[in-house]
This record gives C-alpha cells, sequence and structure tokens, in this order.
C-alpha cells in the first residue's frame, strides 16, 4: 500500500475493462470498497461477462464490491447507482468517472451530425450525470474527491476525430468549473488527460487503422499504437495501471492542494 484508503468508499465507472478496470484494482489495492458501474449485458440487460470477470478479480483483493450494470448517459440509472451504493456503504468520498467512448477519425465534411450526438450521449452527458450525483453527496459530506477523464485531445485539437475533441475539450472545462464550485466544500476535481493508453479502445483504433491499409491482410497489434508512441519524449507505450497510478496520487492526502487541474499522463506529448 502507498497511499492507504482503507475505509473509504470508491465509486469508479467504466470498470468492466481498460482504464477503467485497471482504477478500480489500483483503489482496491490501497484498501478501499469499491462501487463498480459499466453497462448492462446486451442480452440479458444484468452484469456481461467481461464485468463478472472484473468483479472476480477485484473480489479477490478482499475489499467488498458493489457491481452496479449501468449507463452513465442514463440519468435515472445514474441516480439509482449513487442510490444504491449509499444505502451499501453510508458514504461516497472517491468517484472516479472513466466511461467514455471514441469515434473513428473522418474529416468533418463526411461527418453525420449522429456521430456527435452519440458520442456527447456517452462523454459529455454522461460526466454530467456522474458528476451532478457527486456533487450532492459532496456538498453534503463537505468532502470528497471527483476525478474525471479528458484526454491529449481535450487540450489540443488533433486532426480526426471531431466529436471526440470537441467532448473531451468540454470534460476539461466541466472539471475547472466544478473545481470553483465545489472548492469551498473542501472537495478537490481534476480530471486526466491520458496520451495513448493500450486498452481495448485504442485496439479497435489499431484494428480500423490497420484495414483501411492492409485490405484482408492478417492484423499485426500494436502496429499503429508503437507509431504514436515514438513521437511522444519518452518514445514507450503507456498502460492502464500508469493511468490508474495518477488517480490514485490524485485521491490521496499526498494531492489536497491541487484542485481544477489536467494532468497529462502522455509520455511527454502534450506541455500545457
Ligand atoms: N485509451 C486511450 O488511449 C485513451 C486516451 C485518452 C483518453 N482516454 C479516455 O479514458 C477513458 C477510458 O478509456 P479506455 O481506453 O479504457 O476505453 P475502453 O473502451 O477500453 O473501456 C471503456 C469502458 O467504459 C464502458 N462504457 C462505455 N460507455 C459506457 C456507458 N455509457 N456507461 C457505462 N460504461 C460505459 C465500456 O463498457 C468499457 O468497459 C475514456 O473516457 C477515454 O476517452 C483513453
Amino acid at each position: 500500500m502507498m497511499y492507504n484508503f482503507t475505509g473509504k468508499t470508491a465509486l469508479v465507472t467504466g470498470a468492466a475493462m481498460g482504464i477503467g478496470k485497471a482504477v478500480a484494482e489500483r483503489i482496491a489495492e490501497e484498501g478501499a470498497n469499491v462501487v463498480l458501474l459499466d453497462l448492462p449485458d446486451k442480452t440479458t440487460g444484468g452484469i456481461s461477462e467481461k464485468f463478472r470477470e472484473t468483479i472476480e478479480e477485484i473480489e479477490a483483493l478482499n475489499v467488498k464490491v458493489l457491481a452496479i450494470p449501468a449507463d452513465v448517459s442514463d440519468a435515472e440509472n445514474v441516480h439509482d447507482a449513487f442510490e444504491k451504493a449509499l444505502q451499501e456503504f453510508g458514504t461516497i468520498d472517491f468517484v472516479v468517472n472513466v466511461a467514455g467512448i471514441a469515434e473513428s477519425p473522418q474529416p468533418l465534411d463526411e461527418m453525420d451530425y449522429t456521430i456527435l450526438d452519440r458520442v456527447y450521449r456517452v462523454n459529455v452527458r454522461g460526466t454530467f450525470n456522474i458528476d451532478k450525483e457527486a456533487t450532492i453527496i459532496f456538498k453534503k459530506q463537505r468532502s470528497g474527491r471527483l476525478v474525471n477523464f479528458s484526454s491529449i485531445n481535450g487540450i489540443t485539437g488533433y486532426a480526426g476525430p471531431y466529436a471526440y475533441n470537441a467532448s473531451k475539450f468540454s470534460v476539461t472545462g466541466i472539471t475547472q468549473t466544478l473545481a470553483r464550485e465545489l472548492g469551498p466544500y473542501g472537495v478537490n476535481v481534476n480530471c486526466v488527460c491520458p496520451g495513448f493508453v493500450w486498452t481495448p479502445m485504442w485496439q479497435a483504433n489499431d484494428e480500423y487503422l490497420w484495414s483501411v491499409e492492409h485490405p484482408g491482410e492478417e492484423y499485426v497489434p500494436m502496429t499503429y499504437y508503437m507509431k504514436q508512441c515514438e513521437t511522444t519524449c519518452l518514445n514507450k507505450p503507456t498502460y492502464p495501471k500508469d493511468i490508474a497510478n495518477a488517480v490514485a496520487f490524485l485521491l490521496s492526502d499526498q494531492s489536497s492542494n491541487i484542485t481544477g487541474q489536467h494532468i497529462n499522463v502522455d509520455c511527454g506529448l502534450e506541455f500545457h
């Protein structure tokens, strides 16, 4: 243990895989009980197989786990999830809002507005829903830590994923606004801006780029991902656990004077 979150409760969204899973694991390793949210299984409406595997891995760390199938873009789902978490644990100390989606890059003149709506629904409305419920609880408690998930695409406009860029700039802005609103209540609000992280999200991107440039050829994993990593100062990949370490710091007493910030975990891609 580095920070010791024993006795704390953390709610993490997008927890079934990728960065959200690593964040939930990292927090559990520090002894906190965790409330995990991820999308309901498309067929059963319950917990998906992938989510179940993650739950079992985290339960093995000897903390209490409450797993809730919920869509962050659905306000009622999110409200019910926070109610259940409070019933189970009495308090929520940390909220980490990881769930997000991306779209395949394309020029704006070829893009349909429905893509903008789809990405905004999860990345912006989802952040709004989670942050709103966290705000209600944290104001009452006069304590809490909130970490949102932006991106390097939320501080610099990269060519291609128009809707994703716009949605992540929104998350950076929401974070700054909320830091001002919740500061007087002793609540810290920050966001993380990951660079290139090898997760199912990046793998989908890698496979898409391969299919465009090598149609019909057998996919070679990480081809485009590693090319992107070569553009960073440190010239190395980032894994979900690297992001989870930054989140653990932002939840800890070691960062109690940090609020309203975006923390880049990008091997030195962006300097602002
Ligand atoms: N992977 C990267 O390189 C990278 C870079 C910058 C920012 N990010 C951000 O980090 C976050 C996590 O990314 P990732 O790469 O782990 O993604 P991922 O696609 O690998 O995993 C995302 C998780 O969120 C869940 N999710 C998606 N929509 C949801 C919804 N509406 N309600 C509840 N859960 C939902 C998914 O089921 C999945 O478990 C995202 O916000 C993403 O934008 C990722």
